[in-house]
């Protein structure tokens, strides 16, 4: 199990002003379980993940890897404890070929488990094997090359960060099925997709509702499914007509 508590992250706006982007957030992640997060744009999940990934550090609060104390870990501790994170906007990496990144990823040569894991997220083997792995790939060529990257370290805490965002709607399905399959088929992981998209959150087992840098629910699907197509409305109500007071919108 993972466990935040009480955890702030405080970042500057660039005025020499210090925001909370994350506000005493007291979550648990429970093994064996796939969760969804989701919420408005700027609402802390990327945030989220990179304080549990070791890329920003909390102010305030601790982190717990199956009860012990992870807080003071590095990213490279975290990534050999077990707990992996595929970026929203993956860096790009000059001067490597899409084989290398790869077999670094696995840990090994093995031609064939590289071709495999670039099948699985829909990229043919014979036309990307080869190639250089920098900014000449497109955004969701990229987007793919990293969560295959994902899927070769197998880390037993996996948080994948919009795996749809500028993905074509075939490969959508695909990658869909992987990362669900992924999970079923390993008891002892822990699956987290950051996501805008509704598949995905019927997909998990919990929903984790983020804004303004807070946990506002969490639940089933069933359960917060309603509440979130309430605030859309309600939102959009907002913002076209006024109808109703902001402050309505969250609990
Ligand atoms: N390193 C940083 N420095 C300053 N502000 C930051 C930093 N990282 C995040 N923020 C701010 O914190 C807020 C939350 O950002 P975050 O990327 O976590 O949102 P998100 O929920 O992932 O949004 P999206 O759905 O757009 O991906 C935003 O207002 C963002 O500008
Ligand atoms: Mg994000």
């Amino acid at each position: 199990m993972l466990k935040l508590e009480n955890v702030t992250v405080a970042a500057s706006n660039g005025d020499g002003e210090e925001l909370e982007i994350l506000n005493k957030i007291n979550l648990s992640f429970e093994t064996g379980k796939m969760y969804a997060i989701t919420g408005p744009n700027g609402g802390g999940k990327s945030s989220l993940a990179k304080v549990i990934m070791g890329i920003y550090q909390p102010a305030e609060g601790r982190l717990y890897l199956d009860g012990k104390d992870i807080t003071s870990t590095s990213i490279t501790e975290r990534a050999l404890m077990g707990i992996g994170y595929a970026f929203q906007n993956p860096p790009r990496f000059k001067g490597l070929k899409v084989k290398d990144l790869l077999s670094i990823a696995a840990s090994n040569r093995d031609h064939g488990n590289i071709e495999r894991l670039l099948r699985v997220v829909g990229l043919c083997p014979r036309d990307y094997i080869d190639r250089e792995a920098d900014a000449r790939l497109s955004g969701g060529e990229f987007k793919r090359l990293e969560i295959a990257m994902l899927l070769a370290r197998n880390p037993r805490f996996v948080i994948y960060d919009e795996p749809e965002a500028g993905v074509d709607l075939w490969t959508f399905e695909q990658l869909l099925g992987v990362i669900a399959g992924r999970h079923k088929a390993n008891a002892s992981s822990t699956t987290v997709v950051i996501t805008h998209n509704e598949r995905f959150l019927r997909a998990a087992d919990e929903i984790v509702l983020m804004a303004e840098g807070e946990v506002k629910e969490r639940g089933s699907a069933d359960a917060i499914w309603p509440m979130i197509e309430d605030d859309i409305a309600c939102r959009w109500r907002t913002t076209c007509g006024g109808e109703l007071d902001e402050a309505e919108c969250y609990r």
